[in-house]
């Protein structure tokens, strides 16, 4: 028996074929077009999500013997989407979670003293970040469209919501607890929407999508809409929770730190609900299908990755993501150079999004090895604050840390990061944990593997990255540079 796993991310789609001792069969790729239609707005269109997820679960079936058994679904969390209940196309682009275009909703609504009050029922935030503001802008600047969705005619959701009614050719509108966390209109106690936070981000209740638990069969696909197959949805959860399933970190004070895009630092805290009020958030990691709910501590670092992108594509300094380890490693250090990848605002722990980026600390010597290394650094600096927020203000002590997502693949980013969260960075095998943690919702879900204990056999650790001499000098002056990015834009 096999299982699929689709991980709809924020710039491409990854599909996995993973086998029942937890190895991954084959693999499928699909990128898709980022839409930057002003500065600071960032969209997507879900038709090309949906042909990503067709061309890369393609590619990963081809490598495979037998069909698998059943399908889960993992996805970029926060992402508006708008789609027609009948036909299934979208109206407008999806609005993605790096777009800051409701910074002055987030403002008025905080002016207007609403911020206690939803951070107590969400564990989240008023931040651009999120997808309830991304309603309110809708319902603002499209009341066309937004009519239509308060007549039920055009449904509201997330990625995953959208992909299952693309799979299931219309037949669900779902969504899991840990995405629906993500939202703002979710309460995490009562672990339901909350008619009030929809009433306050102007959001019809009806149109949201039922929230079902992480693992079980939320619905079918439908063979005519997805390859012919006809298989279980069994597995749903965002992308950074469906990380920390695939890393098994399934008790109480397990850590997890994925590099993509962004990097998610998630601590699972048990059935308890930790808050923060040092800028973490609080969220659901996964429901069990007993309706027995997991919460995480989450520090949401926006860019990490994208950092090493734009070293890239915006300034043309390294061929490839990974060559920046040789070109960092042409330098000793930095060279006192400082770069904050604030590009989309800050996130955890300081929360700005007004902040944008900065390097300082240039002089005629700099050459490119100090700013990449400047990068990774900046990288290793952005988890050591949000790491430092959970040991210190949080209370929660972190032993070792387990790193996945593209840059784990980096060795010098890993024995930083070791030297600066002064734990070890345990790297496993696989590092495409996310898309290995849909794969596990989805065979627990329909009976692949009979509990989420059987799993823990299967992580495999790669590599073991010891701390060294903490360099608290280079993270002081990280700590300067971030306060001059701040309050930019
Ligand atoms: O919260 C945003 C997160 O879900 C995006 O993850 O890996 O697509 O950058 P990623």
């Amino acid at each position: 028996m096999s299982v699929l796993a689709v991980d709809a991310g924020t710039t491409g789609v990854t599909a996995l074929v993973v086998s029942e001792d937890g190895l991954v069969e084959s693999r499928g790729y699909q990128e898709f077009a980022q839409h930057f239609p002003k500065p600071g707005w960032v969209e997507h269109e879900p038709e090309q999500i949906w042909e990503a997820v067709l061309g890369a679960c393609r590619t990963a079936l081809t490598g495979t013997s037998s069909p698998p058994s059943c399908v889960g679904i993992t996805n970029q969390r926060e992402t508006a989407v708008v789609w027609d209940r009948s036909s299934l196309s979208a109206p407008r682009r999806a609005i993605v979670w790096q777009d800051r275009r409701t910074s002055e909703i987030c403002t008025e609504l905080r002016e207007a003293g609403h911020e206690g009050r939803v951070a107590n029922l969400t564990g989240l935030r008023l931040d651009p970040y999120f997808t309830g503001t991304k309603f309110t802008w809708l319902a603002r600047h499209e009341p066309e469209l937004w009519r239509e969705a308060e007549r039920g005619r055009l449904a509201l959701g997330t990625v995953d919501s959208y992909i299952i009614a693309r799979m299931t050719g219309g037949a669900r509108h779902v969504t899991d607890a840990s995405n629906a966390s993500r939202t703002l209109l979710y309460d995490l106690s009562a672990g339901a929407w909350s008619p009030e936070l929809c009433e306050l981000f102007q959001v019809p209740r009806d149109s949201l999508p039922e929230i079902v638990p992480s693992y079980g069969t939320a619905g079918r696909t439908d063979p005519s809409a997805f390859l012919g197959l006809d298989l279980p949805v069994s597995g749903i959860a965002g992308d950074q929770q469906a990380a920390l399933f695939g890393q098994v970190c399934l008790s109480p004070g397990d850590v997890k730190c994925t590099y993509g895009t962004g990097s998610f630092v998630l601590i699972n805290t048990g059935d308890e609900i930790v808050r923060s009020n040092e800028g973490l958030l609080t969220t659901v990691a996964w429901q069990k299908p007993s309706g027995e709910l997991t919460y995480a501590l989450e520090g949401a670092i926006f860019v990490t990755g994208a950092a090493v992108q734009w070293l890239r594509d915006g300034l043309g300094i390294i061929g490839t993501a990974a060559d920046s380890e040789a070109v960092a490693s042409e330098v000793a250090d930095s060279g006192g150079v400082v770069f904050v990848p604030a590009l989309t605002g800050l996130g955890a722990p300081h929360w700005d999004p007004t902040a944008r980026g900065a390097i300082v600390g240039l002089t005629r010597g700099t050459t490119r090895g100090h700013l990449v290394r400047a990068t990774l650094e900046a990288i290793a600096f952005e988890v050591r604050d949000v790491v430092d927020v959970m040991t210190g203000a949080a209370g929660l002590d972190v032993p070792a840390i387990k790193a996945d997502g593209g840059a784990s693949a980096n060795d010098l980013l890993m024995q930083i990061q070791a030297d600066q969260l002064a734990v070890p960075v345990e790297r496993p095998v696989v590092h495409d944990t996310t898309a290995l943690g849909a794969a596990f919702l989805a065979g627990l879900g329909s009976g692949v593997w009979s509990s989420p204990g059987e799993l823990e056999r299967t992580w495999r650790l790669d590599r073991r990255f010891e701390p060294g001499i903490r360099d608290d000098e280079a993270h002081k002056r990280w700590s300067r540079a971030v306060e001059r990015a701040r309050h930019w834009a």
